[in-house]
């Protein structure tokens, strides 16, 4: 563990993530002002957890009681639901990764499994494959590992409604950061989001002082969003004072949101992706569906924004060279 991160034990709450409403966002006499404060938010912590929001708790309620069913079977049964050769985006059942390897920590591997998928699925046809370079082909397109769990496919409405509303946030961000709304439409067309379904298993003894049930790390993408389970675990690093972790606020069927790295470039600096970690409880099963959004595996990133005086700019980073070289570090070695 490095140094540069605060002790495990150091965890301290006071609203440092602060819970935004989206009511009236549509009206322009408060979407400037509801852009400021997500804005704000993004610029200081680099979380935050809005409700009002438009994704039914419904939707995510199912997914989460078929996906408890799913991972609650044998683990020789899950494996037959792995990723296949070839898909860099490891779709399906994967084990023994390690969070924190992709930002260049030690840890132990992390102590959950997860469940993934994204719409480069030739089946689905949510996405134009035609005119991909053959290269980034043959790595993304693949069809997704649904499990036969009954109900299971109730992801998808869960992925494309929170898919929306990330292009609805990121048109607020957008407004906040004096660039065209429909900029992050154009930088996301065709995007590559990817959703998880994280599982954290009950853990019978209390984990060792210097583990978490998933090591820190900072997102690749541009957002990530989730919704609000109930389930505490979440923390993030208090970039105001890094020696504390800060519990993220238990706001069960809100949606909890985070800056990824990508996002911090196009904002040329202005906002933050923060360190977060998630540390289990103990003698409680967790589950978090997690969406990323990246942009399209054509993109090239460029900052949008000048940097701030004084500050180096930031170089422009190839979306589908970045996302593979990540998710090589993070699942080297991993299982399934
Ligand atoms: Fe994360």
């Amino acid at each position: 563990m490095t140094s540069a991160l605060p002790a495990s034990d150091a965890v301290d709450e006071h609203g440092y993530v602060p819970v935004i409403s989206l009511a009236g966002a549509h009206d322009p006499q408060r979407r400037e002002k509801v852009a400021r404060y997500l804005g704000d938010a993004l610029r200081r912590s680099g979380f935050y957890i809005v409700v009002d929001h438009d994704v039914p708790r419904y939707l995510f309620d199912r997914f989460y009681a078929t996906a408890l069913a799913f991972f609650r079977q044998p683990a020789a049964v899950k494996a037959a639901y792995g990723p296949v050769p070839g898909d860099l985006t490891r779709r399906g059942w994967t084990t023994r990764f390690r969070a924190a390897a992709g930002i260049g920590l030690e840890t132990d591997e992390d102590a959950a499994e997860a469940w993934t998928m994204n719409p480069y699925d030739p089946t689905l046809g949510w996405r134009n494959l035609v005119d991909l370079q053959p290269g980034v082909r043959a790595g993304i397109v693949h069809p997704n590992r649904f499990p036969p769990t009954p109900g299971f496919r109730a992801v998808l409405p869960y992925f494309l409604a929170m898919e929306s509303q990330i292009l609805t946030l990121l048109a607020l961000h957008a407004t906040d950061l004096g660039l065209p709304i429909d900029y992050f439409a154009r930088l996301c067309d065709q995007p590559l989001t990817n959703l998880a379904a994280n599982y954290y298993p009950r853990q019978h003894q209390a984990p060792a002082d210097d583990s978490s049930c998933l090591g820190p790390h900072t997102d690749l993408g541009i957002m990530t969003a989730l919704m609000h389970s109930g389930q505490r675990g979440l923390q993030v690093i208090d970039q105001d004072h890094p020696d504390r972790w800060v519990p993220v606020p238990n706001v069960p069927g809100g949606i909890v949101v985070n800056a990824g790295d990508e996002l911090v470039l196009v904002s040329g600096g202005r906002y933050r992706s923060a360190y977060h970690r998630v540390v289990c409880p103990d003698n409680e099963e967790r589950v978090s569906v997690p969406v990323f959004m990246q942009p399209g595996p054509d993109r090239v990133i460029t900052p949008a924004c000048p940097p701030p005086l004084g500050e180096s700019g930031y170089e422009p980073l190839d979306s589908w060279e970045f996302f593979t070289r990540r998710m090589g570090i993070m699942y080297e070695g991993a299982g399934h």
